[in-house]
């Protein structure tokens, strides 16, 4: 079939292409713009419909409004400690000189923070930050800078492509030249050429059966890097967020803040016991992710769970007034959808898979990839967070890198020459491609497939693995893998999820076989990469990062590269930290 002659292609022409439209993306789109650049953003959701949102409790910057002791060098500390120290250095150091910053450019442009009583912007405590330092918006932080910086590219005139989803970066002499997408409120391909990308396209919860992430989250931009020729680094690093609802079933997974903890909640057993003793004493519920959501799982698995699974999370402590104002979504969303009222009764909760630390390599500084013209900026983008994120600092990331990548790929489009036009040729193949599945009248279903892969990622490669399990799930994966060949799906491509999801599934089982790949490589247990069968950080991958290639073929490859270390100049802010990095502790 001509499938050219038959969907109509309508070509475009940018200077920067920005891939996604969560806070990453429309922070590059402002600096793009800003620096006289024409710039298109697509989104594969509607604009306000981003990952972004999720991140309910606040952006971490350290602003000292309400501790008066903290500072950058602190909250870099905090960062790479909880990062367990496998993370880009001069990464932390960029996101801890430059959040606060830029959360008042935000303010600037109209988001309206929480205030103390001085009129600053208001701070709160949350896991593993030293100090109180979460800028926040009540319990919808993500959602008012998503709205800030919508407003701001609005304003600016750039131009936002919504349900369009791009499938294939076109290189040309070995540099970005071109992406295609497909439309889908008309089914219609669109060609952009350009000479530069960013992708913002954030991470792929969808992996796991359990997850705060909505349907977007399936990692086609981290795919369509490492298929370009970019190296993903720390795979292996999933985040399961502590608490996610459990009960009823429609909403298991839903995000449940850290907010509500950094505002006093406090988590019991199913026999009535604040258990967060026995895990870290000191921090309690406000101990980093990695721990909090292990301990529940503990607990569960030693009988102590609740009902459905979980653990108990009880605010009422705190009264009605103060929960009312601080809290107003996770009452709201606890009222309408599980009929408990949290002013008078707790929460049942359980971890659910919320954030990937690993992603694309990238420069520091200008968010390049190993690809000439490739930029990624946000979730999709590994080494800031190391081995365990830090809450808050996803939107602090955002905010830093998605500027520092919009400038960078300016710079790079300014002085690019303008590449060679993508051929018909190139862009035929890839509409026959993409078209396979409505093509076949038989074939497994996409539904069953993803259902499948979610099963399989979630019992081999979940908060607790085994190096057998892995390989289990490695086995399994490749069988799904294989089936994915032969998807079949009915109608065309107006408005089809079931096609979404069938070319979505390329990029999820990629990514499935990479963390995988990359989980029974790292031979120890580190941050959210908990191992049963090695439970000890082992000193001999401290120094290191596990990265994945892909080559022509598709194979993917699995190795290793040295850790960036901070420079002498940021030596004496670890100081107080040494022999962290390197002794063996237990995975807790
Ligand atoms: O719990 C939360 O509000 C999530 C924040 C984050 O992931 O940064």
């Amino acid at each position: 079939m001509n499938a050219a002659r038959k969907y109509a292609v309508e070509s475009l022409s940018y200077d920067v292409l920005v891939i996604g439209a969560g806070g990453a993306g429309l922070r590059a789109a402002v600096a793009i713009s800003d620096a006289g650049l024409s710039v298109g953003v697509v989104s594969k959701s509607l604009l306000g419909k981003a990952h972004t949102v999720m991140a309910e409790g606040g952006v971490a910057a350290a602003m000292a409004h309400v501790d008066a002791d903290d500072n950058w060098e602190v909250h870099f500390r905090d960062t790479m400690k909880s990062g367990h120290f496998i993370n880009n250095a001069r990464m932390v150091e960029l996101l801890t000189t430059e959040a606060p910053e830029r959360v008042l450019e935000l303010e600037s442009w109209g988001a309206v923070f929480d205030r103390t009583p001085e009129g600053d912007i208001m701070q709160r405590a949350f896991g593993a930050h030293s100090y109180r330092r979460l800028c926040h918006v009540g319990d919808h932080t993500g959602k008012e800078l998503l709205r800030t910086l919508q407003n701001r590219v609005t304003h600016l005139g750039v131009t936002f492509y919504p349900e369009v989803i791009v499938t294939r970066l076109f290189l040309i002499d070995g540099r970005i030249a071109g992406a295609l997408a497909y439309q889908r409120r008309d089914g219609h391909f669109l060609l952009f050429q350009t000479r530069a990308v960013v992708l913002a396209t954030g991470g792929w919860g969808r992996l796991y059966a359990t997850s705060s992430n909505s349907w977007e989250s399936t990692g086609d931009g981290t795919a369509l890097a490492v298929t370009a020729g970019a190296t993903l680094s720390d795979m292996e690093m999933v985040q399961f967020h502590p608490t996610g609802m459990v009960w009823p079933p429609g909403v298991r997974g839903l995000l449940v803040t850290e907010g509500v903890r950094g505002e006093g909640g406090v988590l019991v057993n199913a026999e009535g016991r604040r258990f967060m003793a026995d895990y870290d004493a000191e921090r309690m519920e406000l101990s980093s992710r990695d721990v909090v959501a292990r301990a529940i799982y503990r607990e569960v698995q030693a009988g102590r769970g609740t009902p459905h699974g979980g653990a108990w999370l009880d605010i009422t402590a705190r009264g009605s007034d103060f929960i009312n104002r601080k809290l107003p979504s996770m009452r709201a969303q606890f009222l309408a959808l599980a009929d408990v009222d949290i002013t008078r009764q707790p929460m049942e909760v359980a971890p659910t898979c919320h954030y990937m630390m690993g992603g694309v390599r990238v420069d520091p500084d200008t968010c390049t990839t190993a690809v000439p013209g490739l930029f990624a900026a946000g979730e999709v983008a590994a080494g800031l967070h190391g081995a365990n994120r830090l809450g808050g600092n996803s939107l602090a990331d955002l905010l830093v890198f998605g500027k520092r990548s919009g400038e960078g790929a300016a710079a790079f489009a300014r002085q690019a020459p303008s590449p060679p036009a993508v051929s018909t040729r190139q862009v035929q193949a890839e509409i026959d491609r993409v078209l396979k599945p409505l093509e076949r009248v038989d074939g497994p279903s996409p539904y069953q497939l993803h259902s499948d892969l979610q099963q399989l990622m979630s019992h081999h490669a979940g908060l607790a693995r085994t190096g057998s399990a892995l390989s289990e799930g490695l086995y399994h994966l490749l069988e799904l893998r294989e089936q994915a060949r032969h998807l079949a799906v009915p109608g065309g491509t107006l408005y089809n999820p079931g096609w979404n999801l069938a070319l979505d599934l390329d990029a999820l089982l990629l990514l499935g076989e990479a963390i995988i790949d990359s989980a029974l490589e790292r031979t120890e247990s580190r941050g959210a990469h908990f191992r049963e069968d090695c439970p000890a950080e082992d000193p001999a991958w401290a120094q290191v990062n596990v990265v994945i290639t892909q080559d022509e073929e598709g194979a993917l490859h699995v190795g290793t590269a040295p850790v960036v270390p901070p420079g002498p100049r940021l030596q004496h802010i670890l100081s107080p930290l040494d022999g962290q990095s390197t002794a063996g502790r237990t995975g807790s």
